[in-house]
């Protein structure tokens, strides 16, 4: 018999501090940099976004959604045997937070790894979580997106330390005999490594280069546009389904406009979107599995419905997970 995967499990976490637009645009100010609550919202659709203290770091986050997804699940933590982070702002430069992770839930023993594709990070971790079950190498999976962006922001930047936040967001990921996985699409083009990046590199105890986030915002836009209808189209043309099949679109929270424009390409009203962007902002690979895990909680998302992942970011990366709820 044909070994799936299926989630059984979602959990979330933001930091508790909370900046409304109006909370950032004072802050800002204070520093000589402009911006307004209308340019925000009319542009991005964020409203608010969560920052961490000092001290917080991507795995404290991971470790509630984690506790979260586990209790959905109805599992414990000596239950996983494969835990993988997305995130491209890790505890450290090495151990993995994954590691850090298994040993803050007890979960020690299985295999840990971090997977960096930034934004794409979650629906990257979940293909190869996914594989990994397929094969019998793994049989119940944490897996998690957690960030902590507001340590990469340049806030004298408008241009892009408006539309980040902090948040991780988590899924329990297990063998199954009927799928849940139904099919998934990966891509990658390092051509546009400047268009999204964060260039610094820790060497010889100092940090070189620019440790903070650059963003060619309109170059990622028109790339993003295009690039997740062709994986969202690839993915159903794998599994054998059509647009129609979609009950779910959970794509990547980065703007707004970026969803609704991916949404009208594929034929999908607005009520069959996910958005968490205007509470959480872009927490690059915590977004998916955050507004995942919103949607279950609010009953908005249910069992036996089926879902349309997508991220998109620096890499530039891109891809789609189909699933059965
Ligand atoms: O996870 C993937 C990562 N990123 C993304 O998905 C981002 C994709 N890109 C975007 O979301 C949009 O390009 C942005 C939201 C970043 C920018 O929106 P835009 O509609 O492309 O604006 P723009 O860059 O064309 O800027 C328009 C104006 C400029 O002023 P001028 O030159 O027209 O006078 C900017 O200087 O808006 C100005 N501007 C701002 N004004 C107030 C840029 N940032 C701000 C700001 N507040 N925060």
């Amino acid at each position: 018999m044909r070994r799936y995967s299926r989630i059984t499990g979602t959990g979330s976490y933001v930091p508790p501090r909370r900046l409304s637009n109006a909370d950032l645009v004072t802050q800002l100010a204070a520093n000589g940099v402009e911006t307004s609550d209308e340019w925000i919202v009319e542009r991005t659709g964020i409203r608010a976004r969560h920052f961490v203290d000092d001290g917080v770091y991507s795995s404290d986050l991971a470790v509630e959604a984690c506790k979260g997804a586990l209790q959905a699940a109805g599992l414990e933590a000596k239950d996983i045997d494969l835990i993988i982070v997305a995130t491209s702002t890790p505890d450290m430069v090495f151990p993995s937070t994954a590691c850090i992770l298994q040993n803050k839930l007890g979960a020690n023993g299985g295999a840990a790894f971090d997977v960096q594709a930034v934004c794409s990070g979650f629906v990257y971790a979940l293909t190869v979580a996914d594989a990994m079950i397929q094969t019998g190498a793994a049989n119940k999976a944490l897996v998690v997106g957690a960030e902590v962006f507001s340590r990469l922001l340049d806030f004298q930047d408008r241009t892009t330390c408006v539309l980040f936040g902090d948040g991780a967001g988590a899924v329990v990921l297990e063998a199954s005999e009927t799928p849940g996985i139904l099919a998934s699409d990966l891509h990658a083009d390092g051509k546009h490594v400047g268009i999204l990046c964060v260039p610094g590199h820790v060497a010889n105890g100092h940090i070189l280069g620019d440790p903070l986030l650059k963003m060619d915002g309109q170059a990622v836009f028109k790339l993003a546009v295009g690039v997740l209808e062709s994986a969202a189209r690839a993915t159903l043309a794998k599994a054998g389904k059509t647009e129609a099949d979609i009950d779910w679109l959970i794509p990547h929270q980065a703007n707004i406009r970026i969803m609704q424009s991916t949404a009208k390409k594929l034929k999908l009203p607005m009520d069959k979107v996910v958005v968490t962007v205007d509470q959480h902002g872009n927490t690059s690979a915590a977004s998916i599995p955050l507004a995942l895990d919103a949607a279950v909680r609010a009953g908005q998302v249910k069992p036996g419905q089926t879902l349309m992942l997508e991220g998109v970011g620096g890499g530039f990366t891109w891809g789609a997970v189909l699933l059965t709820l």
